[in-house]
């Protein structure tokens, strides 16, 4: 099959090095890829949102099938683009992906069908929102409805910082049509973990569970990020409270989609917070999880491939997951997830055979490769353990140490 992945981060780098070990691959390509990609995938200089070239792209080049990294296309209706013009893909519709573009819409979908979330309510007028947070005191949380980068929620310690959460996004529009909503939420306390399935219709098939760390600095401190490294599977998640969140959460969720006429197909991704109540939802994204996916996707035995056209086919993909637990540390530019410098020239990164190196924010220039992002890469290992994958993933790491222009969490997995 020709493939194209469209994405342009560490997922998609991840997707294409897994895609490239296929034997069903012909072609391989993504749009628009990275400095890493390259080295796995032909490049397409298309933007992610550029839909109708893409569509033209993967008509001309007889693209077999399709897969959407980011939500931004998602929610701006690429899937369903690409069926009207008669091509596989493997991503959700937007009507199906709005459970990921709108917080509110996800709240009333769990409202409705009874599915474990904070309790929470939608305002759009600041000063019943104000009310609201009067009433309910702090801590609590306030998150803009839509799209905003992974930076639309703040968890507030105090009512103040609920009120100015609330200003921000509702008077100063800090996230313009994406905060027109702000859905203010019960705190949850307990320990979070992420669990994705490939979900067509009613029919779901889980993957392992993992663990990102969003916060950027170590013991989870400091401002929330894109998520700064992460580990599978999850081993602190009870038996019980995983087959909970299997059937109650992320089963529950796409029949809930399918009764609303808006079924589901893709991954469908659950940010659950294992609380003493037991595991209760933080937010569905519509897509593979980034850090995520670059740490689940080299424990898949599968071909993805056959997984994917399984699935399309109705077909039990039958997952096989390795044993081996899989760990992988995020390199940032320094003063990410605020302002920071590009163009920074990367160090030569000596990994062993059970590592890999995937890239995120990175360009190939004459110097060779530089930071071009936030988040500029994720050195990974996959070990028998935990805490050999921890090790060797820091002794790799090391190399970055004493350079001034990047930073990375010392307590990943930890
Ligand atoms: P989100 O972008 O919705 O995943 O939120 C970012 C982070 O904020 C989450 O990973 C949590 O750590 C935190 N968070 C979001 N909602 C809640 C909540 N209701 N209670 C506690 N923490 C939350
Ligand atoms: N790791 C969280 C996300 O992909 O949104």
């Amino acid at each position: 099959m020709n493939i194209l992945v469209v994405g342009r981060g560490g997922r998609e780098h991840t997707i294409a090095q897994k895609l490239a070990t296929s034997s069903r691959v012909k072609h391989l390509y993504v749009a628009p890829g990275n400095a890493g990609i390259q080295h796995v995938a032909e490049c397409v200089d298309i933007d992610e949102m550029n839909i109708d070239e893409l569509v033209t792209f993967a008509v001309e080049n007889k693209i077999d099938l399709t897969i959407v990294g980011p939500e931004a296309p998602l929610n701006a209706g690429i899937a369903n683009r690409f069926m009207r013009a008669g091509l596989r893909v493997f991503a959700p519709t937007k009507e199906a992906a709005i459970i990921e573009g709108s917080k509110d819409y996800a709240k009333s979908l769990m409202k409705k069908y009874d599915i474990p979330t904070a309790a929470s309510a939608t305002f759009k007028d600041v000063a019943e929102a104000k009310a609201y947070i009067e009433e309910q005191g702090a801590p609590i949380v306030i998150k803009a409805d839509g799209l905003a980068a992974g930076k639309g929620v703040v968890v507030a310690m105090t009512k103040e910082e609920a009120f100015k959460a609330v200003d921000d996004m509702l008077v100063s529009k800090a996230f313009s049509d994406a905060g027109a909503k702000v859905v203010i939420e019960e705190f949850l306390e307990g320990r979070e973990f992420s669990l994705m399935a490939i979900v067509h219709g009613e029919a779901v098939y889980p993957l392992v569970t993992a663990r990102d760390h969003k916060r950027a600095f170590d013991n989870d401190l400091g401002p929330n990020t894109g998520g700064m490294g992460a580990y599978a599977p999850v081993t602190d998640v009870p038996k019980s409270d995983l087959t909970f969140a299997v059937e109650e959460i992320v089963k529950k969720t796409a029949k809930s989609l399918v009764k609303e006429g808006r079924s589901f197909t893709g991954i469908l991704y659950a940010g659950l917070m294992l609380t003493e109540e037991g595991p209760k939802v933080i937010e569905f994204n519509a897509r593979f999880g980034d850090p995520e996916t670059q740490v689940i996707l080299p424990l898949l035995k599968n071909d993805l491939i056959q997984v994917l056209d399984d699935v399309l086919k109705g077909k039990n993909p039958g997952l096989k997951f390795s044993q081996e637990h899989c760990l992988g540390v995020v390199v940032a530019s320094s003063g990410y997830p605020g302002s920071y410098e590009k163009g920074k020239v990367l160090p030569e990164i000596n990994i062993n055979d059970n590592q890999f190196v995937i890239h995120a924010g990175t360009k190939q220039t004459d110097e060779g490769i530089v930071s071009d992002g936030g988040r500029v890469l994720l050195v990974g290992t996959k070990a028998p353990t935990l805490d050999k994958a921890r090790e060797q993933t820091y002794e790799t790491c090391n190399v970055f140490e004493t350079d001034e222009n990047f930073f990375y969490r010392k307590d990943i997995g930890k």
